[in-house]
């Protein structure tokens, strides 16, 4: 068990209590200005601090959120900004009972020797979080890449994440603050469902051993995996059963019980098929340990982004469509998802 006081203890669970809602899911729009940049500019939408402020201002006040979402993971510089009626975003959404949280990692950086990744940003980590928590956030988010090639991922890369992630884990719980292990296999490449699950079973289970090495409380943390899929550029047919089996599968030879609960990435995954997989998984009779629901970037806002295309007079039609994406989501969450709801419903 972590070394942490029972006060804390207690504020970690009752965050952890106000995420975990069956029916509701995370937003992430904790996107980097690199990669938010990458987005607008795809759109020929100027980013601006101005741009990105609006844009997610736009997100954040879309009417009735706190139906479908219990936590938004917001980018340092969104939780230092205010709406336009000068509410500071964290305060807006703990208007709303929604919880806010914060990406902490400071991006990838190449690990020496080979050609992967591993994630900065552990310096200093403690004195940031008590700076993020004093502005409202109760939740933070770290994510570790792991590449599927033929050589990769290698044993290194995937002993130096797991123990970053855990020390990072470790560090939040620390301060109050319930941490998101974010551990992504990338989609990217021709690999097979097989391999996906084989790597995927490998990363969590060194992952979970280092979270037990490191004292991480289990129930006080929400894990973030990606789904299991074969490669997206691999020619093999898989149905969203094939998928949900496989997850599912995976999640059950890796993830303790503690764990309260599992909120996928989208990971590059069309929209749809993030939501139709994640519904596929509550077809699945066995009584899972864990709650099961989204932590969605791309799959939540894609379509609310290219209808807005940096426009005010787009605003309200973005917002209508966001709000649709997030109900969707939420109904995949609890396995209510019918197949052409997306374009029946208003
Ligand atoms: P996607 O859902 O777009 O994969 O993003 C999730 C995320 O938070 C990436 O760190």
């Amino acid at each position: 068990m972590a070394i942490v006081s029972s006060t804390v203890i207690n504020e970690l669970k009752s965050t952890i209590k106000a995420i975990a809602v069956s029916g509701k899911g995370l937003l992430a729009a904790d996107e980097s200005t690199g990669t938010i940049s990458k987005r607008f500019n795809a759109l020929n939408i100027a980013c601006t601090e101005e741009s990105r402020r609006n844009y997610r201002e736009l997100l954040l006040t879309t009417p009735s959120l706190e139906k479908y979402i219990s936590g938004v993971i917001l980018y340092e510089e969104t939780l230092y900004q205010k709406s336009t009626q000068d509410i500071s975003f964290p305060e807006l959404l703990m208007q709303k009972k929604i919880i806010p949280g914060i990406k902490v990692d400071k991006g990838l950086i190449q690990l020496p020797g080979t050609d992967e990744k591993s994630t900065q940003g552990l310096d200093g980590l403690f004195e940031r979080l008590k700076d993020y928590k004093a502005q409202g956030a109760r939740f933070a988010k770290w994510r570790a890449i792991y590449s599927i090639a033929k050589n990769t991922p290698s044993r290194l890369a995937i002993q130096t994440n797991a123990e970053d992630l855990a020390r990072y884990a470790a560090i939040c719980q620390e301060t109050g603050i319930v941490p998101i292990i974010e551990p992504e296999v990338l989609i990217d490449g021709d690999h097979t469902l097989d391999r996906c699950f084989n790597v995927s079973a490998e990363v969590l289970h060194t992952v979970f051993h280092k979270l037990y090495t490191h004292k991480v409380l289990l129930e006080c943390v929400i894990l973030k995996p990606s789904m299991v899929t074969p490669g997206n550029s691999c020619l093999q047919q898989i149905s969203h059963q094939d998928i949900a089996e496989a997850t599912i599968s995976v999640l059950k030879q890796t993830v303790p019980s503690a764990v309260p609960t599992i909120n996928f990435l989208s990971g590059g995954q069309s929209p749809l098929q993030a939501i139709q997989n994640l519904n596929a998984m509550h077809q699945n009779k066995t009584i899972l340990p864990w709650n099961l629901s989204f932590s969605f970037a791309r799959a939540l806002q894609e379509p609310c982004m290219n209808a807005w295309l940096g426009k005010a007079e787009n605003r309200n039609m973005a917002q209508e469509i966001f709000s649709k994406q997030v109900k969707l989501a939420s109904l995949a969450s609890v396995g209510k998802y019918e197949h052409g709801l997306e374009s029946k419903q208003k």
